[in-house]
């Protein structure tokens, strides 16, 4: 095991904020953590508190150097477990980069996770996160994960009802409480992910942006491959890409209010984008509510707001955590001073 000193974090975070991690351990394989936890240095590594557990960094805002240690988790491997009759399960090592995972099964000829191209981060991050785009959630096409306990170093596995997924939620979002044993921020190292893709695909084609693809084209039955080329065309246009314009994708999720709030909204507000949701509340588009407050384009210091799509913070070169920071509180406040909605931010901000 070997720790690095002061390790530059610019190209492990997807926003290319400039920082450091004092203390970094590069995880390649199960064994190298289980070695570490059981190893006398642990001690002393985690004396400043638990360590940071990081995977692609897409999620992710540092506002300094990074004085916990940072777990850099880097375990490959894909594979096919079962081919069932009725689907594929696939795993893949948490390190895996997610788009090249979907890429590879769609190559294989498992279709599923199409909807999800070009999400940036890793596969172990997927379920943190509960990625979701264009009708499909990460819990739609999850099997089981892997982890391990960085506090018992036991290794324990975890199917979809256990990880308490939601809306860009899930149970590694949360930390434990007393009185309910709910949540397992920090504490969790995810080593595999497994998914579960059904033979009976069908693709997923109900939004606007897929309706076009397809009244453009002609073609109402995209076979899997096509899906997956119309999404990277479609999020190419739309969203930055981090290896050009760093940034985090959405930066702020998509609120839901009762169909009162939403009445009285758009009685002030007509054009409004919403959405009814299955369980009676209306979702609102934060992209939406941040143009109309006028902050397409505009910024803090370096950080700004990307000119064809509000919900994303952009850093413009030699942004700091600080500045990314202030812009978004920037955006909450005028966001709650206009329609009276406190817009919650995705990223985790360390
Ligand atoms: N809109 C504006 N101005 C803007 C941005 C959006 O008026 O600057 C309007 C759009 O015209 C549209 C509506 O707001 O009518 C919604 O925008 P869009 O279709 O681009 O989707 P979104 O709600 O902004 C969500 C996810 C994305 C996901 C897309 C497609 C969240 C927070 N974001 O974006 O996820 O790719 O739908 O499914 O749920 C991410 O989480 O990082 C992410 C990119």
């Amino acid at each position: 095991m070997i720790v690095e000193k002061q390790v530059p974090l610019q190209a492990y975070n997807s926003f290319g904020i400039v920082a450091k991690a004092h203390q970094l351990v590069r995880i390649r394989e199960e064994a190298d953590l289980l070695g570490l936890l059981a190893s006398a240095d642990w001690a002393g590594l985690t004396r400043g508190g638990m360590p940071f557990v990081l995977g692609g960094g897409s999620n992710l805002v540092i506002t300094g150097d990074v004085k916990p240690l940072v777990l850099k988790v880097e375990i490959m491997g894909r594979r096919l477990v079962d081919d069932g009759p009725k689907g594929w399960l696939v795993e893949a090592g948490a390190g895996e980069n997610w788009h090249a995972f979907v890429q590879w099964t769609l190559q294989q000829g498992w279709p599923g996770l199409e909807n999800l191209a070009l999400i940036p981060g890793t596969v172990g991050a997927s379920p943190v996160q509960n990625i979701g785009a264009y009708g499909v959630e990460l819990q739609d096409r999850f099997h089981s994960l892997d982890a391990i306990d960085l506090r018992t170093g036991e290794s324990f596995t975890l199917d979809a009802g256990k990880c308490g997924f939601g809306y860009r939620d899930s149970v590694f979002k949360h930390a434990s409480s007393d009185t309910r044993d709910f949540g397992l921020a920090g504490r969790a190292l995810i080593t595999r992910v497994r998914f579960w893709l059904p033979k009976a695909w069908k693709p997923v084609l109900g939004y606007a942006d897929l309706e076009r693809r397809m009244a453009e084209t002609g073609n109402t039955a995209p076979d899997a491959q096509t899906l997956f080329d119309w999404i990277c065309a479609i999020r190419r246009a739309k969203l930055p890409d981090p290896a050009v314009i760093g940034n985090a994708g959405s930066f702020f999720k998509n609120p839901t209010v009762s169909p009162d709030v939403c009445a009285d909204i758009i009685a002030r507000e007509p054009k409004v984008v919403h959405y009814p949701m299955p369980d009676g509340s209306i979702k609102l588009a934060a992209g939406w509510l941040i143009d109309a407050c006028g902050w397409k384009g505009r910024g803090v210091g370096n950080a700004g707001v990307y000119e064809k799509q509000a919900l994303v913070l952009v850093n413009r070169g030699g942004a700091t955590g600080g500045e990314v920071v202030t812009l978004a509180r920037a955006i909450q406040t005028s966001v709650y001073e206009r329609f009276g909605i406190r817009l919650e931010p995705e990223p985790v901000v360390i």
